[in-house]
């Protein structure tokens, strides 16, 4: 099969993605959101979270310029009110009973609460559960960032966090010129749902950081398509885990969702503190990917001019064209996930 530029979207509908934060749509009720070229509206009603194509079904009407009527969604156009599950309860133009209100039911998407993010999967075809990150759900101490608007795709998101070389040049500012140029012992481990690196980390001598610039342990992980976490160990005992997930919005644009988590008793800067620093160094990352071209990696088998320190983004573009290409088959045609990774690791020619 041949993979074109619409297939990630196509595969990605079949993937849990993040469209808001919890306390966002706690707040605020009723929000917008595009993703993967949909606009949806996301809105918390009494009996459950209402998921939707932002769009009546009478006029076309923006359901997130609407509010929340009689524990409904309303139109802001002409009053329809839609409850969570999609039903039209309330045209005010036909009182009582009408068989109308049955044709003009939403058609409602897959919600789930996790990690403090609200997840939608637009399509009714799973290829992937939203994996199991249990430091965010036991006593360690998390916090969730504020989601980052990116002006690149995805993909080049990924292609960034998974990027070993340009601390030194992209970070000079906060990790500190004297961040090492060549990484050395990058360890790919293969699992069912991605893949996993495993590198020492070594000391950021230029950055004023205490904990977070020494020596450590560093374990990043993809489950695709695209929820990545990073795993810092150091000496003490001490850990980190930030996820982060670049959720598409168009081709050429994402939002990036993140949260860190600490171990108990941890000993170093507080967590609004790390996320501070975090904030700085994406800002750099955020930067660098806007001004790339083109804004998206393309998905075909161009690759371009690369060194051993690209093994890591290679790895993950023959990943994800995997995995979108078998997303395009019926669910009993798919590949067994032992075959797949036999197949990604053939590709491995670094
Ligand atoms: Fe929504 Fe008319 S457009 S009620
Ligand atoms: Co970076």
């Amino acid at each position: 099969m041949k993979i074109t530029e619409e297939m990630p979207f196509q595969a990605l509908c079949k993937t849990w993605q993040p469209v808001c934060l919890e306390r966002d749509l706690q707040q605020r009720e009723i929000i917008s959101y595009t993703l993967l070229n949909e606009e949806i509206v996301i809105a918390k009603l009494p009996d459950g979270i209402l998921a939707a194509r932002d769009l009546c079904p009478h006029r076309g009407a923006k359901f997130g310029i609407g509010q929340i009527v009689n524990g409904n969604l309303q139109c802001p156009y002409h009053g329809w009110e839609f409850d969570s599950a999609g039903s039209c309860q309330e045209i005010p133009s036909i009182p009582g009973d009408s068989p109308i209100k049955q044709q003009a039911c939403l058609k409602r998407f897959d919600v789930q609460l996790r990690y403090g993010m609200v997840w939608v999967k637009l399509d009714d075809d799973e290829m992937a559960p939203l994996p199991e990150i249990p430091e965010f759900e036991n006593d360690w101490t998390y916090l969730v960032g504020d989601p980052v608007p990116t002006g690149a795709g995805f993909r080049r998101e990924i292609d960034n966090y998974l990027d070993m070389s340009h601390f030194a040049f992209a970070h000079a500012k906060t990790l500190g010129v004297a961040a090492a140029k060549v990484i050395t012992g990058i360890d790919i481990t293969h699992y069912e749902d991605g893949f996993q690196m495993d590198a020492p980390f070594p000391e950021l001598e230029g950055a004023d950081t205490g904990k977070l610039s020494r020596g450590h342990h560093r374990r990043q992980r993809i489950y695709l398509p695209n929820f990545t976490t990073i795993r810092q160990s150091w000496n003490d005992g001490d850990e980190r885990v930030l996820v982060h997930i670049p959720s598409p919005n168009t081709q050429e644009s994402c939002t990036m969702f993140w949260a860190l988590a600490i171990s108990p008793n941890f000993d170093g800067p507080r967590p609004e503190d790390q996320m501070r620093f975090a904030v700085s160094v994406y800002a750099e990352d955020k930067e660098m990917m806007e001004n790339q071209r083109p804004a998206e990696v393309p998905i075909g088998n161009e690759i371009g001019v690369m060194v051993p320190a690209d093994r890591l983004p290679i790895t993950y573009k023959r990943a994800i064209r995997k995995f979108v290409l078998d997303a395009m088959l019926p669910p009993e045609d798919r590949l067994k996930p032992l075959e797949q990774r036999e197949i990604v690791d053939s590709y491995l020619i670094l």
